[in-house]
């Protein structure tokens, strides 16, 4: 009783001070965004059909592109649904959420990437997240368990993808990507449900890997690291998806920090904590951020300041920032929640954020996919709308 008088407390008194200091911005209006999001879903929702998972939009062709269930991205629709359903009471997205769930849970058995915390924790996590029962458990377990396949005890870290010449990676090297660190959540989860650690153990493991070895001094990140799969020795720090090896790829940057917020929250081990204070520094800070916190596709983008933005990026990092805040004191809270808003009220301008029925029925706009691929650029991303329709609703918790 007395934790929880102590924590009404805390958050009154610094949602106090986050209020009063930000008078003189752009009001952000979560909820109306939120409804105004419900109402887009509820036309994308339209235009699909269970087993086509919405990827992106070609506005120049006026053309969906859909994806089946095995793409990296396929738990992003439903967990969409599910995450509106619940902020607006909207029974018929949740059907539609549910619908999907039947097609997606057979890639509980997928051990062909690393992308199952993505796909099987944002979508099947959620639903059990709303309404725990055992159908929606033994998946996320067996999820979980197919994960786990792809862990390198001497490298002590999960593959990312299979090694091939793409990814630069020999039948004895292993590529492991910052993005990674996204699929941990899922393994915590598997370790508390079944009381087996190892899922758990496997996740600090993968975790301690990626900050030693993706991370240079200023804390951006290589995109890439690749592992001798036999002595765990590191063979290349190299992109993928970012400008050049060594620049720091924006939703790389994003990846990160989520990542280790969850690490703190899981493990309240301070090392975490001190890790994503230092990513937050890094983009909030940049020198060629932009003043609307968006970043530039990749921090050293060539062409800045006329370089493409990349608003998943910044709909992941303000999804964080906001879980960040409620983690440090009341200086710092400040920083983020008010970065956060700053973000999220650029996201939901017109510039970003799409009216109903257009942009294919996705959210936000301006998202860049794969730039060196030159595939889904300047388009709108399933992953960029789940974070902000995420990020929206931290915030509007943050303000109760
Ligand atoms: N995980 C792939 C991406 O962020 O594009």
């Amino acid at each position: 009783m007395k934790n929880l008088t102590f924590s009404i407390t805390f958050l009154i008194t610094i949602t106090g001070c986050f209020a009063q200091k930000n008078t003189d911005k752009p009001k952000l209006d979560a909820y109306k965004a939120l409804t105004e999001a419900a109402a887009q879903y509820t036309y994308l929702s339209t235009t699909v059909a269970p087993g086509q998972y919405p990827k992106t939009w070609h506005d120049d062709k006026q053309k969906a592109e859909n994806s089946d269930s095995g793409w990296w991205c396929s738990g992003f629709y439903p967990g969409t649904l599910l995450y509106l359903a619940e902020a607006e009471g909207v029974p018929a997205l949740k059907q539609e959420a549910l619908a999907f769930l039947e097609d997606l849970k057979k890639e509980q058995y997928n051990t062909t990437t690393h992308d199952l915390g993505f796909m099987m924790y944002c979508s099947f996590g959620n639903a059990e997240r709303l309404n725990p029962k055992k159908e929606y458990e033994d998946v996320l377990m067996q999820s979980a368990k197919s994960l786990i396949t792809r862990y390198n005890p001497v490298a002590k870290c999960i593959k990312s993808w299979d090694s091939a010449p793409w990814n630069h990676a020999s039948a004895d090297e292993m590529p492991v990507i910052i993005d990674n660190m996204m699929n941990l959540e899922l393994l915590f989860w598997a370790s508390k449900h079944s009381g087996d650690p190892v899922y758990r153990d496997i996740a600090i493991n993968h975790a301690n890997t990626t900050m030693k070895n993706h991370f240079r001094a200023d804390y951006s990140s290589y995109h890439e690291v690749v592992y001798n799969i036999h002595t765990g020795k590191v063979t290349k720090q190299i992109t993928n998806q970012g400008a050049a090896d060594n620049s720091s790829w924006a939703r790389g940057q994003a990846w990160g920090l989520y990542g280790y917020v969850v690490m703190y929250r899981e493990t309240k081990d301070v090392k975490y904590l001190e890790q994503a204070k230092h990513i937050a520094q890094y983009i909030l800070h940049y020198p060629t951020m932009p003043k609307d916190l968006i970043p530039y596709w990749d921090y050293q983008a060539p062409g800045v300041p006329n370089a493409l933005r990349d608003s998943s990026a910044a709909a992941i990092t303000a999804s964080a920032l906001v879980e960040l805040g409620g983690y440090v004191d009341t200086k710092l809270t400040d920083e983020y929640w008010s970065a956060a808003e700053t973000i999220l009220t650029t996201l939901t301008s017109p510039e970003y954020f799409a009216k109903k029925g257009t942009n294919g029925g996705f959210l936000l706009k301006h998202g860049v996919g794969n730039m060196p691929n030159k595939t889904e650029i300047d388009t709108p991303l399933s992953y960029g709308d789940y974070y902000l329709v995420e990020a929206l609703m931290r915030y509007e918790k943050i303000l109760l």
